[in-house]
């Protein structure tokens, strides 16, 4: 539940972990590439970057495989999965980008509001290896994979393993809105959110 209400989309987007195996339609992912395409970023250097894998496609089973057990046991189902790469290194001046975790991370915030819009839900995955994906996919050294991205149309959490289940269940926290929201100093909380 919401302190105020928000963009609808925003109030419905969360993590699942049960997924339909059904195709996602191309169009879909398209708009979802397209979504991530029209973020901003620090000098307009677009640092994302994204290998897909439709199942039961050898990239979808080359990314799964990137998984930690953990994560690899619910994404069985998943129909689509992304790997999300940022590129380090600014077109400029050769030099590291300092934003382009930050801006690959906006860009995924939007093509998960666009995937709620197209009634699919996004899972973001940190569980997974960097490492195994740079080889898998032979990734240039100036591109770092940030994370796994599962894709598609939720299923009935009955489909999990007991354990999963219950976390599907549970409810969501939230910090409140006066320990993120300061006001003349760090830590003091802004008189903005008395209330909230
Ligand atoms: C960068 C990042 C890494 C995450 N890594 C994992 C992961 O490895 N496995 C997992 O099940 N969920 C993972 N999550 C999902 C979070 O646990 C989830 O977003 C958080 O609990 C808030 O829940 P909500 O997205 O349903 O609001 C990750 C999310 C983000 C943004």
């Amino acid at each position: 539940m919401t302190a105020v209400s928000i963009n609808r989309l925003a109030t419905f987007r969360w993590s699942p972990r049960a997924f339909s195996s059904r195709p996602v339609e191309r169009e879909k992912l398209v708009a979802l590439f397209e979504a991530a395409r029209w973020s901003a970023s620090a000098g307009n250097e677009q640092p994302w970057r994204f290998i897909i894998g439709q199942q039961p496609g050898e990239s979808w089973m080359k990314i799964l495989e990137t998984l930690d057990e953990g994560n690899r046991i619910w994404n069985v189902t998943v129909p689509v999965l992304l790997l999300v790469v940022g590129s380090r290194i600014s077109t400029y001046d050769g030099n590291e980008n300092a934003y382009f975790r930050y801006d690959t991370g906006q860009a995924m915030a939007h093509l998960s509001l666009e995937a709620m819009r197209q009634g699919l839900h996004v899972h973001q995955m940190g569980g997974f290896s960097a490492e195994k994906a740079v080889k898998t996919f032979k990734i240039p050294v100036e591109y770092v994979p940030l994370v796994v991205i599962a894709v598609g149309y939720r299923d009935d959490p009955a489909i999990l393993p007991e354990k999963l289940r219950q976390r599907e269940i549970q409810e969501r926290k939230r910090k409140e809105l006066r320990e993120l929201v300061f006001e003349d100093s760090f830590g003091t909380p802004s008189p903005l959110l008395t209330g909230f």
